[in-house]
């Protein structure tokens, strides 16, 4: 059965590359080998990095056109359903005993868009650790490390303890990188908390953190770094801790519209 939406972009889609293909005078050994590195994508599991890499920001900007509140932000290639639900308040994500890294604490409000608080907003948050690497993703880290679910309060309050990420490469020695490494760009990634917010005013919404002064900040690989995503960061010196420890304390307020329906 004709799809009038698929029609529509997909025939504008063979339109533009037929179009594309003359203008670069594409020859049949570049369409070859533009294949091959498709499939090559596929068997090295990194199709979905390919096309988050160069296009899934693009996608997230047009849903956000026009949105009022708090942006989204792409998902990118690393999230896991099914994070286990942490224990609290407080909220400490799960890590190894003697996990790197500066420790943080991620908190902030949500409210609707007109600043009524949700409460029992569910959070899944995910994000790399200190080496730049991510539990299920890379090897020899425990399943679900800095991966975990938990709440708001009845005042939309939320505050989780996890570690800062730091910036990160994403993976260079497959296919992915070597068409980075033909355009000359680097790989790296700024620092960025991942979190997936679920509520039934606001149904599900996606978004990606950053810290703010961090490197690459500018030159983002995925090009997904928006002026609304950036943290607002105080440095506690140990010093000045209850605990003599130095950390991170990353705020950030979600203010959403509601839900819209596709009905
Ligand atoms: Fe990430």
């Amino acid at each position: 059965m004709t799809n009038d939406r698929v029609l529509t972009v997909v025939e504008d889609l063979e339109r533009t590359l037929v179009e594309f293909i003359r203008k670069h005078g594409i020859t049949h050994a570049e369409y070859r080998a533009a294949t091959d590195l498709i499939i090559a994508e596929v068997e090295a599991g990194e199709a979905s990095l390919l096309f988050d890499v160069f296009l899934e920001a693009a996608a997230t900007d047009m849903d956000n056109h026009g949105r009022t509140g708090s942006i989204e932000a792409i998902e990118g290639p690393f999230y896991l359903p099914g994070a286990p639900w942490l224990e609290g308040p407080p909220y400490v994500m799960p890590q190894r005993p003697d996990e790197a890294g500066v420790p943080l604490i991620f908190h902030g409000r949500v409210t609707s868009e007109t600043g009524r608080p949700l409460a029992e907003v569910e959070f899944d948050l995910w994000h790399a650790d200190a080496a730049g690497q991510y539990s299920q993703i890379h090897p020899n880290i425990p399943d679900w490390n800095l991966r975990g679910r938990f709440r708001s309060d009845a005042n939309g309050v939320f505050s989780v303890r996890t570690i800062a990420p730091p910036p990160y490469e994403i993976p260079k020695n497959g296919p992915t990188g070597t068409v980075l490494d033909a355009l000359g760009r680097h790989f790296f990634r700024p620092a960025h908390l991942h979190v997936k917010l679920r509520h039934e005013y606001f149904g599900e919404r996606t978004s990606q953190l950053y810290f703010p002064g961090g490197e690459y900040l500018d030159s983002d690989v995925a090009n997904a770094v928006r002026d609304e995503l950036v943290l607002d960061v105080t440095f506690v010196e140990g010093a000045a801790a209850a605990d003599g420890k130095s950390s991170v304390d990353a705020r950030y307020d979600f203010a959403f519209a509601p839900a819209v329906s596709d009905a």
